[in-house]
């Protein structure tokens, strides 16, 4: 095992430090020199069952369910088509409005995610073109879609999802293009742009991490202050809600630590009462159109005597007058920075259950893949 986990002490550090090449993978074939290539979706595409689709739902679970409301978010933006992303769990009782003029996205790393599997069977049976993406081959999901986007992301052997969660992002946003220029509401410029910023994260991903693995980078020395703490609250606006759901999530499921993400404009409607000197804020405030309103959220915190510690854009010096940590990451679109700003959060998840001797990769009570309701 030791050889496996290829000089890491454990497989999430490892994962994590592989995903520069999970993301680049994730791109493989389907980017080249500024062009989106999604073969995976001419055969849909032909048999005119686009062309009727007016809304999209995308069912998923945990890490993968963040994934899919980053993908509401760019989707909309990019290809003007309503969304809606709905966990599996509700999906299946929800006696769902869908039928052929809705795609169905069913986005599993597994496959094999008992929720997943029956809401996309329903949605099937409705008349719902189906496209599904995951990580694992000739995996169950497969079995019920139209299209499959494969996230190409390698295995993910700890429990807790890290690079497949990039790596589903990134099938997210090609398919955002992908609707975008089919439908004529992205300019190809626009996503040639796009395009080349997908084609920089995997160098901007390294940086974060060769820059994590110096002495004097303060996530190890945070995640070790955060660890006899009960409780932390994340908050983001627009893909930073997502983001936070997901940075909550990792630290809850790894170190145990209660932790809570909900849109930065809800603090105010009850969790502000819990924020106090042993409760600190992660504030999501990278370069955003909403940063200035993370800010503020961010003000209000700090005011209550509460920690801030914020994840920002690499140059944003003015940020450290509202936070007590900055955790930096390199400049990217708006869209795509969720890719950039998990990776410290992972690591900070990471670190916090490393100095709580928890067991990294298999948490208690969790499963890699929930085959079973
Ligand atoms: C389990 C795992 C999570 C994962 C979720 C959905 O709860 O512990 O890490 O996000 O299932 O899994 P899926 O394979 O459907 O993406």
């Amino acid at each position: 095992e030791a050889a496996e986990k290829g000089g890491y002490p454990h497989f999430m550090l490892k994962e994590i430090y592989e995903q520069p090449e999970a993301f680049q993978r994730s791109l493989l074939g389907r980017v080249r020199a500024g062009q989106l290539y999604l073969s995976e979706l001419e055969a849909l595409q032909r048999s005119g069952a686009l062309e009727k689709v007016r809304r999209m739902i995308i069912v998923a679970c945990g890490t993968s369910y963040h994934a899919g409301l980053v993908g509401k978010y760019v989707i909309e933006r990019w290809a003007r088509l309503p969304v809606e992303v709905i966990t599996a769990g509700e999906f299946r009782y929800a006696d769902p409005l869908v039928g052929p003029d809705t795609l169905c996205v069913a986005v599993t790393q597994s496959g094999e995610t008992a929720d997943v599997l029956v809401s996309t069977r329903q949605a099937r049976e409705q008349g719902a073109p189906v496209v599904a993406i995951t990580n694992v081959v000739a995996s169950a999901v497969t079995r019920l879609a139209d299209a499959v986007l494969y996230i190409q992301a390698g295995p993910e052997i700890c429990v807790v999802a890290t690079k497949t969660f990039i790596a589903t992002l990134a099938q997210l946003y090609l398919l955002g293009l992908f609707l975008g220029l089919q439908r004529g509401t992205l300019h190809p410029e626009r996503a040639a742009e796009i395009l080349q910023a997908l084609e920089q994260l995997p160098a901007q991903i390294q940086r974060i991490l060769d820059r994590a693995a110096a002495a004097d980078d303060p996530i190890a020395p945070l995640a070790r202050e955060l660890a006899p703490l009960h409780s932390v609250m994340f908050i983001g606006r627009g893909v930073g809600y997502p983001t936070a759901l997901e940075g909550a999530l990792k630290l809850k499921e790894v170190s145990y630590i209660h932790a809570e993400g909900f849109p930065a404009g809800e603090l105010k409607h009850g969790s502000i009462a819990l924020l106090d000197p042993q409760t600190p804020l992660v504030a999501i405030a990278t370069a955003s159109h909403v940063y200035e309103k993370v800010v503020s959220n961010m003000q209000q915190v700090r005011a209550r005597d509460a920690r801030v510690i914020a994840v920002a854009t690499e140059g944003d010096e003015a940020i450290r007058e509202h936070a007590d940590v900055v955790l930096y990451v390199p400049p990217t679109l708006e869209e795509l920075s969720p890719v950039l700003a998990a990776i410290p959060l992972q690591l900070l998840a990471y670190h916090a259950a490393v100095a709580r001797g928890c067991n990294v990769d298999q948490p208690r009570n969790l499963a890699k893949s929930v085959t079973v309701e």
